[in-house]
């Protein structure tokens, strides 16, 4: 079976490279990798420490492009590349416009999709926009369906997704976390590189940790939740470290609003070691990110979504995040309750793995092979 893997931002290379290593040692399989490069220097930064060589490259990136004109270079790039490539299957992750382009372009070449991280709803096609849209859209296109858990799978049970065409999984987010976190585990090396690269933080200060970048919250809730960091940052025993999403709508108005507040570092987008040992070393995370919600549980770490609604159910029902929304009181009352009342967070910090096992990309290679 030929298969060519398509992948164009951060979360997607981190995801998919577990699948792809595993893939590359499968002798039933042939495996090719197409970036979309939807994303440059946050997707460049990830194949690098993933090891990934991708066979085709469209760097589509545009500074702050509109979501037809990244969907259109896609599809034209695209239609090039199934030409050339000609594989049996094309595999796509998540609900990104990179996500949705590469279902379409296969669909219309009639070629097989296998969608990874298959089934995740929020029901609000606005929240999160345009992802719910970009996974929905998917869902009908595909023929596997690899689902994270059984809730991802009652979703696509219920949307008339056939049964035998969905395979739970678990979620090849934690086989990248997993690996990565043994790596910090075991090399003192790379413990003692990043204690120095990181050594302006202050050991005395518990963590904050915060990541943001979802469109939805570009505005209004962006700078609410700036706001938020503003106040919590006045306590004397925390300091809050800001890895800021390149998006310059995201990054203007971050930077705009939390430059020169002390007790806030802004720094870029960091590579996935240094930012699993930042989530390790932190005390609290607050985010809007996919990716971190199913990570952070994985580390005991709590958190506290800056969303009205999440498609990842899994760990609130495990008692391992909030969802807090955007409203700057909420943010800063639920902090100051996880930072003061040790009981309230020794009851949201414990290690829970609701999104897998580490296992996903071997199950999700297992399928392909019996397919074959
Ligand atoms: C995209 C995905 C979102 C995913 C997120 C992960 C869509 C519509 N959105 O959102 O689902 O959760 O990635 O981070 O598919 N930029 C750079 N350098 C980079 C990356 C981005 O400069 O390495 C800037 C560019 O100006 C780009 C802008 O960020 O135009 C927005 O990037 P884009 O991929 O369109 O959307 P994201 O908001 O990053
Ligand atoms: N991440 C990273 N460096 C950073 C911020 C995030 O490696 O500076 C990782 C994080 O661990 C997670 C993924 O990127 O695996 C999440 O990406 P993002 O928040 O951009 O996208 P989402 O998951 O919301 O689609």
């Amino acid at each position: 079976m030929k298969t060519l893997i398509v992948i164009g931002t951060r979360p997607e290379a981190i995801k998919m490279a577990p699948l792809i290593s595993m893939l590359n040692e499968t002798r039933e399989i042939e495996t090719q990798v197409c970036v979309t490069a939807q994303h440059r220097h946050m997707l460049d930064s990830m194949l690098k420490f993933f090891g990934i060589r991708p066979d085709y490259d469209l760097d589509i990136m545009a500074a702050d492009q509109s979501l037809l004109a990244m969907t259109s270079r896609a599809l034209a790039g695209l239609e090039n590349v199934l030409s050339d490539a000609r594989p049996d299957l094309v595999l796509v992750q998540g609900d990104t416009s990179t996500t949705f382009s590469a279902a379409l372009s296969a669909h219309y070449k009639q070629i097989a999709v296998g969608h990874v991280e298959a089934g995740l709803r929020t029901g609000d096609l606005s929240a999160p926009w345009p992802e719910e849209a970009n996974r929905r859209l998917t869902s009908v296109l595909a023929k596997y369906h690899f689902a994270p858990t059984s809730r991802a799978r009652e979703n696509l049970l219920r949307e008339g997704i056939l049964e035998s065409t969905i395979h739970v999984t678990g979620n090849t987010v934690i086989d990248s976390l997993l690996h990565t976190a043994k790596r910090l585990r075991t090399s003192e090396a790379q413990r003692n590189e990043l204690d120095r690269r990181f050594g302006f933080l202050n050991r005395d200060k518990r963590l904050i940790l915060v990541t943001g970048h979802r469109r939805e919250n570009i505005g209004d809730g962006i700078d609410s939740v700036c706001d938020a960091l503003t106040e919590l940052a006045r306590r004397k025993d925390v300091e809050i470290v800001f890895p800021v999403h390149l998006n310059p709508r995201v990054k203007d108005s971050v930077y705009r609003r939390l430059a020169d507040v002390p007790g806030v570092f802004l720094i870029e987008p960091q590579d996935y070691l240094s930012f699993v040992y930042l989530m390790d070393r932190s005390t609290l995370v607050v985010t809007d990110s996919g990716g971190v919600q199913e990570e952070a549980p994985a580390l005991g770490k709590p958190v506290l979504v800056t969303r009205s609604v999440t498609e990842r159910p899994e760990a609130l029902a495990a008692g391992t995040s909030r969802m807090v929304g955007t409203d700057r009181a909420m943010i800063l009352d639920e902090s100051t309750r996880l930072l003061d009342d040790a009981k309230a967070y020794a009851a949201m910090a414990h290690a829970e793995n609701p999104y897998g096992d580490g296992k996903a990309s071997q199950r999700i290679r297992d399928t392909l092979v019996s397919a074959c």
